[in-house]
């Protein structure tokens, strides 16, 4: 689907595991090199998407029922992917977005109890077998994330006002995604100075895509 190479990299992980910075520095560097990057996060990333993000984000926990939410994250990433993602890589730009399908596995499957079948056979009827084809899990404690959301001092959504149990569901949740996906998953140890962080993603990049960074 994409020209000249150009690749679909989601950042998955935690909160607080540090993905903006992230997707910004390697942004950056993938424009030095020449390459037209496009910046997006889910839920969002259209005018569109971004009243479902403030929908689903918003209240409190128990607002929506794990399949609620995985409904209104579909549906949003299909515009997304459809108007945004898609036209991109056909013509020949790099997509980074922060966040993708493996947070609907992860929050609403493993952690929400929404079984992985039904997660799958959504992803399946929304966006066939479209997925990227290189993602980041940035892993970090569930405190040490925390803890870095909370400093941020911005106003919590739902997902960052649940018990310490969900945040450790989410990790392992995520770690058996990236054992189970081998060659599209890369964990990236995200408790690091931010440096050592980026240091190890262009690694990835370069060794898996071949491009000099
Ligand atoms: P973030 O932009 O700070 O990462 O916040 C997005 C929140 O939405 C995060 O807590 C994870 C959650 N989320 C889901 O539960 N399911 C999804 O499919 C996506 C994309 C995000």
């Amino acid at each position: 689907m994409s020209q000249s190479g150009a690749k679909f990299i989601s950042f998955e992980g935690g909160e607080g595991a540090g993905k903006t910075t992230q997707i910004k520095c390697l942004g950056e560097a993938l424009r030095h090199a020449g390459h037209e990057v496009v910046v997006t996060r889910e839920p969002g990333g259209t005018p569109d998407a971004e009243i479902v993000r403030d929908i689903v984000l918003g209240g409190e926990p128990g607002r929506w029922s794990a399949i609620e939410e995985m409904l209104l994250m579909y549906t949003a990433r299909s515009q997304l992917v459809r108007t945004v993602i898609k036209p991109a890589l056909e013509r020949g730009a790099w997509v980074l977005s922060d966040r993708f399908a493996d947070s609907t596995m992860v929050y609403q499957g493993f952690a929400g109890g929404v079984p992985m079948a039904e997660v799958r056979a959504l992803h399946k009827l929304v966006l066939g077998n479209f997925n990227p084809d290189i993602t980041f899990v940035m892993d970090i404690a569930p405190d040490s994330g925390m803890e870095r959301v909370h400093s941020r001092a911005e106003v919590l959504n739902q997902f960052e006002k649940r018990e310490a149990q969900f945040y450790e569901d989410t990790r392992n949740a995520y770690l058996d995604i990236a054992k189970a996906e081998p060659t599209r998953c890369a964990v990236i140890n995200a408790a690091q100075k931010s440096q050592l962080v980026a240091r190890d993603i262009m690694q990835v990049i370069q060794e898996r895509t071949g491009i000099t960074l």
